[in-house]
């Protein structure tokens, strides 16, 4: 059976890929066609006749599509209208559709403590949000018909770099690079939510298709909920960067999207990933390998 990787040369495509190894599998992205063409994308799809599909591919610019009508556009198109298009082709063809969705599809009920669970009611802030809250719609009305699908809602990912030239540097890589010419870094303490390390989440989303587990949403990161700031100053501890690190509130740093103040995601469905202080130690060690 072949798996079809969707975003293969993403962050988390690029893992989903090495998870995949020694498995069936094909990898597409942007260098191979344009998904936004639909047509094409059917036809392929009906040519390749995969087992199970994964689409790691997002519009994930948050402040961008904000301010950009156009950026917006790109945004609903592949947040929401490409879903929708996987879904039924998965639908009709009776194979399982993995997608991933994220912590900003809730917010909005200004919430400070208390994880949400994969049934709270989502309410995003932001365009974002909406955006992928309106891809969970699509599949989630397929599901009326019988699609078996997994939607795995995660949060600020960090790993490798993907393979695109696109491809976005992790908030660890960047603080990392901008350390190397700055005495002093301001970061915001606050917008607490749980960190996800790529290859984690990657066999974590493999084990879940490989055990047929049940269809449905589930929340999948590394363990612990803490703000930019407290994830920094334990990123700078291991790597020993000597940066002096200062803590800002969210007002005293202006984006063009809102934020969640909190947005810690609960599994209460599959086993636990381990806790994000190991994943980040365990990526630092094998960076510097
Ligand atoms: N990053 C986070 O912190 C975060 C947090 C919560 C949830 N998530 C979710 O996790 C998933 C993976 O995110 P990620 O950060 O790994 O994404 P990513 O690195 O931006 O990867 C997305 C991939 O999709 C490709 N793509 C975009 N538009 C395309 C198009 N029209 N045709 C073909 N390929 C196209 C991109 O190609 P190009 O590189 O050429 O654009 C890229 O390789 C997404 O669903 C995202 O919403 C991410």
């Amino acid at each position: 059976m072949t798996t079809l990787i969707l975003g293969v040369a993403g962050n988390l495509g690029s893992q989903l890929k090495i998870a995949y190894a020694d498995s069936d599998v094909i990898g597409w992205d942007r260098v191979d066609f344009d998904f936004l063409d639909f047509d094409l994308l059917k036809q392929k799809l009906l040519k390749l006749k995969p087992g199970q599909i994964i689409n790691a591919v997002a519009y994930n610019a948050v402040d961008k599509c904000e301010e950009d009508e156009k950026e917006a556009n790109l945004a609903w198109k592949l947040n929401r209208d490409l879903p929708g298009v996987l879904a039924d082709y998965c639908l009709q063809a009776q194979i399982p559709l993995l997608h991933y969705s994220t912590d900003y599809v809730f917010g909005g009920d200004g919430r400070l403590a208390g994880a949400y669970v994969e049934t709270d009611q989502p309410q995003p802030l932001n365009i974002y949000g909406q955006t992928k809250l309106a891809g969970e719609q699509e599949i989630a009305r397929r599901a009326l018909l019988g699609l078996k699908y997994y939607i795995v809602r995660t949060s600020k990912l960090f790993g490798p770099l993907g393979k695109s030239e696109h491809a976005k540097a992790s908030f660890f890589d960047l603080m990392l690079k901008l350390s190397a010419d700055k005495e002093e870094l301001k970061v915001v303490d606050a917008e607490i939510s749980c960190f996800t390390y790529t290859p984690d989440l990657a066999q974590a989303s493999k084990l879940l298709l490989d055990e047929k587990a049940v269809r449905g949403i589930y929340h999948l990161t590394n363990s612990g909920a803490v703000t930019w700031y407290q994830a920094l100053q334990y990123f700078f501890d291991i790597a020993q960067i000597k940066t002096q690190l200062s803590a800002i509130s969210a007002d005293a740093w202006p984006r063009p999207a809102k934020r969640p103040v909190y947005s810690a995601l609960a599994n209460t469905r599959r086993p636990q990933l381990r806790s994000w202080q190991e994943a980040l130690t365990d990526y630092w060690h094998n960076k510097n390998k």
